[in-house]
């Protein structure tokens, strides 16, 4: 699109962003200390796609520093200075409003940290990763609102098309990072690389290794929180990132065939389910809890000249592999964790359950070991089920709902989600005047067990009596002195 045709689309649009109180004072500020301002990068990229932008950044052909800490002054804030970047930044009416100086950068091989001169609109955006990233708005008095594109970002932004400005090869040796971004910008915009792009993307993976696993996690996140996930993997796959990030994850690529009996592609299966999961749920440990479900297939895979291929056991292998792969991908090692190795551990379980007969103690004991979490392990059940053919899973879904049911009935009835025991340990020693030892954890697991089989209800009385009925045959008497 024509530039002018552009910036009278978005007129209105930027005289509201240039007539916000802040602005105003940017506006005023750059004027009195005759220096040039644009708004760059993302904010403007996402103003043409008419996406949410929270922050603005200002490119200032001379000091950002100095200008913020002026802005600062006249509005009674604080400023946020990083000086080993340049930069600074200020928060007001809920927009964070960071400030660069102009840069002319080069990096060096082994680090990402560039040598930085002093320079212009021009050079700053020369340097920057995408096309689409490269927009400027003027803040200046005689351009005002005036767009510079130099690279045809909004071309590329029509044709949906992900490229970097200057040689792509130069672009990602300069910072590696942003072959993740290109990835992430192209799943959450469905937008595509541009073969020339990509192809360098293949040729520089390996100086990921320079990136730190924080940053690499921060852009996984961000691909996984996108409508359509599997996208973006499948160009990590390709673009031979996957391996050196998360090997994990690509060795679930490919199908073996012995006796001409095939598995399916578990790395498509589970990009699969991440999918099915993303239109449900927004949440990021459910979406990972996806991704991660069937990470041990690799590891368990066999072949059975009856049953065909075998994944045993893939679900307890899997749940103890999460805490090496979290603390690998710089993942929190929290309570985030170990939902995703429950949900890891309990995927099978509700499917086996709806293959044979619903009894009401094999649910009582799904609902006590998933907890607060049935919901969301239903949930991953429903996306699981990936089969071609549709009788395949509507039968499945059919008899999930059935589960659901009878998880709501039992729930209802026995309230097993957030177990306690009926009688504690301190009620059992107690009444039997002993103290910590193995029978009362035996008597408590007795009650218990009773509860989940059914054949006592979850109330005081009944396990009251229960536990004497345990106490007696291990020859405990009640004290009556
Ligand atoms: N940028 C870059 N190379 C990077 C990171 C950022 O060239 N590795 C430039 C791009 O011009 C980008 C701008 O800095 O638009 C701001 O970066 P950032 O805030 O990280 O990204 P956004 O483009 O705003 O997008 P998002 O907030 O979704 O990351």
């Amino acid at each position: 699109m024509d530039k002018q045709i552009l910036e009278i689309v978005l007129k209105d649009e930027i005289m509201q962003i240039m007539s916000l109180p802040v602005m105003s004072l940017i506006r005023e500020t750059v004027r009195t200390e005759n220096v040039r301002a644009y708004i760059i990068g993302g904010f403007v990229r996402d103003l043409i796609l008419q996406r949410k932008s929270k922050d603005i950044d200002i490119v200032v052909e001379g000091s950002g520093i100095e200008i913020a800490e002026k802005v600062a002054n006249k509005l009674n804030i604080c400023v946020n200075i990083f000086k080993n970047f340049g930069t600074a930044m200020l928060k007001t009416d809920d927009i964070e409003i960071e400030f660069v100086g102009a840069r002319k950068e080069s990096y060096r091989m082994e680090s990402r940290k560039p040598v930085v001169e002093n320079g212009t609109l021009e050079d700053d955006q020369n340097r920057r990763d995408f096309t689409i990233n490269t927009l400027a708005i003027s803040l200046n008095y005689m351009d005002l609102g005036s767009i510079t594109d130099p690279f045809n970002g909004v071309d590329d932004m029509a044709k949906k098309l992900i490229r970097t400005p200057l040689n792509p090869d130069m672009t990602f040796s300069d910072d590696p990072l942003r072959m993740m971004r290109a990835i992430r910008f192209a799943t959450q915009l469905d937008f595509v690389i541009s073969e020339e792009t990509f192809e360098a993307i293949k040729r520089n993976a390996e100086r990921i290794s320079i990136i730190s696993k924080e940053r690499i996690c921060e852009e996984i996140n961000k691909i996984i929180m996108t409508n359509s996930p599997s996208s973006g993997f499948f160009l990590l796959e390709k673009s031979g990132l996957l391996k050196l990030i998360f090997p994990q994850l690509s060795l679930l690529r490919g199908v073996e065939s012995k006796n001409g009996v095939k598995h399916k592609d578990n790395f498509e299966h589970t990009l699969q389910v991440l999918d099915n999961v993303a239109v449900k749920s927004d949440s990021l440990w459910l979406r990972w809890a996806a991704l991660l479900h069937d990470i041990a297939k690799p590891a368990t895979k066999k072949f059975d000249e009856h049953a065909g291929w075998t994944f045993h056991g893939h679900e307890f292998l899997g749940s103890k592999m999460i805490p090496g792969i979290f603390k690998q991908l710089r993942l929190p090692l929290n309570e985030k964790m170990k939902y995703v190795q429950k949900l890891v551990l309990l995927h099978l379980r509700p499917i086996v359950l709806a293959q044979e007969e619903v009894t009401d103690s094999a649910v009582r004991r799904l609902l006590f070991d998933a907890g607060d979490d049935i919901d969301d392990l239903m949930a991953l059940c429903d996306a699981d089920i990936t089969s071609k053919n549709k009788k395949t899973v509507e039968t499945y879904l059919s008899r999930f709902q059935l589960v659901r049911t009878k998880l709501k009935e039992i729930e209802e009835k026995d309230a097993i989600r957030n177990f306690q025991p009926p009688v504690s340990g301190e009620i059992i020693m107690k009444t039997y005047n002993i103290g910590p030892s193995r029978e009362v954890g035996l008597i408590k697991n007795a009650i218990k067990e009773a509860i989940l089989d059914g054949l006592i209800k979850n109330n005081y009385d009944e396990a009251f009596e229960f536990m004497k009925r345990e106490a007696a045959k291990l020859g405990l008497t009640i004290d009556a002195s």
